[in-house]
């Protein structure tokens, strides 16, 4: 079954709460939190306080997605925010099998992202560590961008790792995901995606989770 991460980035932040809710109402299953610090990533956008003051108006699974530096040292307080899934970049820090594990530790999924440079086979080692592998389809820093294609070979050659090697794992793709493109992106194995503008930004986002859900069926 897909699993849709609606992107908040994209929604009102004058009325986030309501916004959630509108989408959890439409069968959003996740709501994605993209937490940027300015300096792994060219831009800033929310932190601590504003998952923890939504972690009360929803109870969606809270996809957390890190695109900071040393995430290690903020685990603890997201964990405390109310994130159930945390993803962290492999290209932040030194040993991200590490942060991975702590993850884990605290009871929560773990996933890694790669950007669209990275190639999927930096994953393959530890793949049996992950309950989910996140494909970046733009690069990270901004809702709004153009899917770029090429990535989605990516997810296809995670899907046929862990298929080969008895893997369950979820396959999630992020940026510039649209019902135009949604079957090649679920056709290269993707099962979880993230949509940010084209879902809050849509004159009925409703609409478009049930047209996305139905596509997916
Ligand atoms: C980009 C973020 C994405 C972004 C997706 O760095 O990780 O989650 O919000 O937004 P759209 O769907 O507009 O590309
Ligand atoms: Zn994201």
């Amino acid at each position: 079954m897909l699993i849709i991460s609606p992107s908040v980035l994209a929604a009102d932040f004058s009325r986030l709460g309501e916004e959630l809710q509108k989408v959890e109402a439409a069968g959003a299953q996740y709501i994605h939190l993209d937490v940027m610090d300015g300096v792994f990533v060219p831009n800033i956008s929310f932190g601590i306080p504003v998952i923890e003051g939504l972690r009360k108006h929803s109870g969606a699974v809270f996809d957390v997605h890190l695109m900071i530096t040393e995430p290690l040292r903020y685990i603890d307080a997201f964990a405390k925010a109310g994130a159930d899934l945390i993803t962290i970049h492999y290209e932040s820090c030194d040993d991200p099998w590490k942060v991975v594990r702590y993850i884990k530790e605290k009871g929560l999924k773990a996933a890694v992202a790669i950007k669209p440079a990275t190639p999927a086979d930096v994953l393959y080692e530890h793949l049996g560590e992950l309950d989910m592998a996140l494909v970046m389809t733009v690069e990270p820093g901004f809702g709004g961008q153009k899917l770029i294609s090429e990535a989605l070979h990516k997810a296809r050659a995670l899907r046929e790792y862990a298929d080969k090697n008895g893997l369950c794992l979820d396959i999630q793709a992020d940026g510039g995901i649209t019902a135009d493109n949604l079957a090649d992106v679920i056709g290269a194995g993707v099962n979880v995606i993230v949509a940010g503008s084209s879902i809050f930004r849509a004159e009925d986002p409703s609409a478009v989770i049930a047209q996305m859900k139905a596509m997916a069926d």
